[in-house]
């Protein structure tokens, strides 16, 4: 539980909340707008993220700003953790990978593994293209990029990015999204990945990491942060 809080009724109130698994922390009055921007994104669609995974995204691409490069997200679904990535961004280029309601028209005749486990795994539930464009409308330089991640990297194999945000659920997928993101990612880049606290997501970075340098930095609310070494 994150909120502000002024006049904390102290000790009594975290004991209680510590023993339902979850801490107050009263944020200064300088992250109020960020509290706003999270309020007012699940307002709009609705998130997965808890109020905490969501802060540090914008917490993490405000800090990323300062090594350029573009940002990216794989897995953005309603486009929720994309709208906070918009809000901290300034005027990087963001490209944004789902696959949308591209398979909803039924199986290509030849599908590859990585189709036909999205089609397993989120059956029918996917984002619509059209509505997270409406609703990321308002930032610059959003990219679109439809279609089964990896497939749709090429796009942007020439990009060097300073912020990533791996939330495609699916181990191969993410496991494919290290592969092409982490060669791509500048000096001092931060990817955070979500569902961490999915065993065979977590064996993926451990795997993927146990010979690399970076700083792989777990957290307490279902994210994992790596900050890149270059
Ligand atoms: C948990 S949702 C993303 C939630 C979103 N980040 C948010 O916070 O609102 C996972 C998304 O990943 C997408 N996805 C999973 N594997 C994919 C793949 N290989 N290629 C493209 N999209 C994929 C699914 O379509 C789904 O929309």
């Amino acid at each position: 539980m994150i909120r502000t809080w002024r006049g904390l009724p102290g000790r009594m109130l975290r004991t209680i909340v510590a023993t339902r698994g979850a801490v107050v922390a009263p944020l200064g009055a300088g992250w109020e707008s960020d509290l706003t921007a999270i309020r007012e994104t699940r307002r709009r669609v609705p998130m997965l993220l808890s109020d905490a995974a969501a802060l540090q995204i914008l917490i993490a691409v405000r800090a990323a700003r300062r090594r350029g490069g573009a940002m990216a997200e794989a897995g953005v679904f309603r486009g929720g953790s994309a709208r906070l990535i918009c809000h901290a961004k300034g005027d990087a280029p963001l490209h944004l990978f789902d696959v949308f309601e591209t398979l909803q028209a039924g199986a290509t005749q030849d599908p590859s593994a990585g189709e036909t486990l999205v089609r397993e795994h989120f059956g029918a539930v996917h984002g619509a293209r059209a509505r997270v464009e409406a609703l990321l409308a308002p930032y610059p330089g959003v990219h679109v990029h439809a279609g089964v991640f990896p497939d749709t990297a090429a796009a942007v194999a020439s990009e060097r990015f300073g912020f990533v945000h791996l939330d495609l659920d699916l181990p191969g997928a993410t496991r494919a999204a290290l592969a092409f993101f982490h060669p791509r990612l500048l000096p001092g880049a931060i990817l955070i990945g979500d569902d961490y606290e999915d065993r065979q997501v977590r064996e993926v970075f451990g795997a993927f990491f146990a010979d690399r340098p970076d700083a792989v930095i777990e957290l307490p609310w279902g994210q994992v942060m790596v900050v890149s070494q270059g």
